[in-house]
């Protein structure tokens, strides 16, 4: 039986550029995940989109003198970009500023209200006369009360470090227009989280054993030391989704609240896209769906804490809005496998000073497989790592060229040289060519398991040790010579290396599906491994939002050992793998910094 899985990869905010950090953090995890399920014959969706709203998009527009909407539109361009050119899959990347999207998000809050799961309470917040604004805490800037910093942010100054309470900023000013703002009353809607603690706690208890240690940490752990209190879901801003209430104008949903609906909000659209509005419900009203969240570290709070509590706050109302639902629960997260952070060159990675591998520059100078290749065997799945421009240079050469690339081309050409373009006709295989074949036959188990358990630096590691078993038969095997005293038995070593090559083009197809979809080419096939990308412009109430889309490819269930067979046509191949210059590692490292 099929699974149905749903892929749910964090919303990269709309507002910065995306980095080598960030691909290796949620989003290239996530792609690898869904490529494997999709070619075991699982129904994946894969979901995402621009995270538009909030504060950090603000801030930008401010900073550059366009509106909210402009800068939102821009970066969102350039992610559909990047994604299509790495590799990225989406089944939908979207965005937060949908029609569709406001709607899901104002009935979770409606939801949770008529639960009884929401308060309100009035706060002191700064207000900018000269503006006519409240302004958000990173907006008012003043003297630490801590430490007499005069330039400290209001959430928190940058010379002791200490997060502050905005409100007692000394001295404070109005980042926008340097006025000086008053602390004045405003009423806002709290989410009772305090009284989901314990059926939060249960939902974390249940799934401790297989989660990351880091993540229960972060989550149960901290549950278990502070516990949970109410804390504020709406804001004093206007660029964000409005509360779905009279007498609540010019104030928004806040946008962790609204962000993480997305996961729920883009399968919809997705369903609606695919022409089959309820499908939706396979992944989110189904018992034995499985979900999974690829975020960062810095996000595990929200995913693992206040969006189950969300799902399960909402959960009864929500279904109530869908015919044939009602009675039914929201699908809670199966796992969180949250990634720790990339460094660069030994530094933290930060695009305004410089300190940085952009996603897209990267892909002007290289190709999108290598990229994915150094980021699989450096993915900071349990500690950070560091991204090394020489240690890029030196596995593109010493691996992917070296052990994979040489090896699929050496052979293939061979092959296509002496037997006329065809696979060779090996009559009975030897043992030691059955055993070479029933090695790496196990990797499909062995690297699926490992794959399907999120512990993709060990099933990349484990797919290259078989390429290396494959490389120790050829040099035992020796086809280049035997060829010359008998044309039979090179026969059987080139099936045989052949069949392992076109085995681990599968295995190795999840991390790497540039190369290992041309491979399949010259391998003879028509269908191919994976499907397409589109772009679609959607019109909506909002106005126009450009959708990134995946089409699957008709064949599924590909997840398995290599079949090929005797006597069929095969193409001349060409390199997969570029290698790379060890000047390269100088040359990139003198673009880092100011
Ligand atoms: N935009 C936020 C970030 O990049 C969060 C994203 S995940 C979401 O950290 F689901 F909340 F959108
Ligand atoms: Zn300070």
């Amino acid at each position: 039986m099929p699974e149905n899985i749903l892929v749910a990869v964090a919303w990269p905010y709309a507002s910065a550029n995306i980095h080598v950090g960030n691909i290796t953090g949620a989003y290239l995890p996530a792609d690898i995940f869904a490529r494997y399920h999709r070619l075991k014959g699982n129904r994946v969706i894969m979901v995402s989109g621009s995270d538009s709203h909030g504060t950090p998009v603000t801030v930008r527009a401010d900073a550059e003198g366009k509106d909210p909407e402009t800068v939102y539109k821009e970066f969102h361009a350039r992610f559909l970009e990047l994604f299509q050119k790495a590799g990225l899959a989406y089944d939908l990347f979207t965005s937060t500023h949908t029609e569709n999207h406001f709607k899901v998000s104002q009935s979770i809050f409606l939801a949770l209200q008529k639960s009884g799961y929401l308060y309100r309470e009035t706060q002191q917040q700064w207000y900018s006369p000269d503006e006519g604004r409240f302004l958000p805490d990173r907006y008012v800037e003043g003297t630490c009360y801590i430490c007499g910093y005069e330039n400290a942010r209001g959430d928190q100054c940058d010379n002791c470090g200490n997060l502050l309470d905005a409100n007692q900023l000394i001295n404070p000013r109005s980042k926008i227009g340097g006025g000086t703002p008053e602390l004045r009353e405003t009423e806002h809607f709290f989410f009772d989280l305090g009284k989901l603690q314990p059926a939060i706690i249960d939902f974390l208890r249940a799934r401790k054993a297989y989660w990351r240690p880091n993540v229960v940490r972060q989550s149960l752990g901290w549950i278990e030391a502070e516990g949970l209190r109410g804390s504020p879901i709406t804001r004093d801003l206007d660029w964000g989704i409005p509360i779905p209430l009279e007498g609540w104008e010019g104030k928004c949903l806040y946008v962790w609240f609204e962000a993480v609906i997305g996961y729920l909000s883009a399968a919809v659209e997705w369903a609606q896209l695919n022409g089959q509005p309820d499908a939706w419900h396979d992944w989110w009203y189904n018992p034995d769906a499985k979900t999974y969240y690829f975020i960062g570290k810095d996000n595990i709070p929200f995913h693992a804490i206040r969006w189950p509590a969300q799902l399960i706050g909402a959960g009864e109302w929500f279904a109530k809005i869908f015919e044939g639902l009602e009675g039914k629960r929201l699908t809670l997260p199966y796992d969180v496998p949250a990634n720790e952070f990339m460094n660069l060159e030994g530094r933290k990675i930060s695009g305004s000073r410089n300190w940085v591998v952009d996603g897209l520059d990267f892909l002007q100078r290289y190709d999108p497989d290598p990229l994915r290749y150094y980021l699989t065997t450096n993915m900071p799945e349990t500690r950070d790592s560091d991204w090394d421009w020489g240690e890029f240079v030196a596995r593109n050469n010493n691996e992917l060229v070296a052990t994979w690339g040489n090896l699929a081309n050496r052979v293939l050409s061979f092959a296509h040289k002496h037997w006329d373009g065809h696979v060779p006709e090996p009559g009975s295989l030897r043992p030691a060519d059955q055993a070479l074949l029933a090695a790496i036959e196990a990797g499909f188990e062995t690297v699926g398991s490992l794959i399907e358990r999120v512990r993709l630096r060990a099933a990349l590691q484990e797919a290259m040790r078989l390429a290396g078993e494959v490389n120790k038969y050829l040099d035992q095997a020796a086809p280049w010579f035997e060829i010359k005293s008998d044309k039979n038995q090179a026969a059987k070593s080139v099936y045989t290396a052949l069949r392992a090559i076109d085995s681990l083009k599968t295995l190795l197809s999840p991390f790497l599906p540039f190369t290992s979809e041309r491979l399949h080419t010259f391998l003879g096939y028509d269908a191919p491994l994976f499907g397409q990308q589109t772009v679609e412009s959607v019109q909506d109430a909002l106005g126009e939002h450009t959708a990134l889309r995946y089409l699957p490819a008709g064949a599924s269930g590909q997840w398995q050992p290599s079949q090929l067979q005797p006597g069929i046509p095969i193409q001349k191949p060409a390199p997969l793998f570029k290698k790379l210059d060890p000047e390269v590692a100088e040359q990139e490292r003198a673009r880092l910094g100011e």
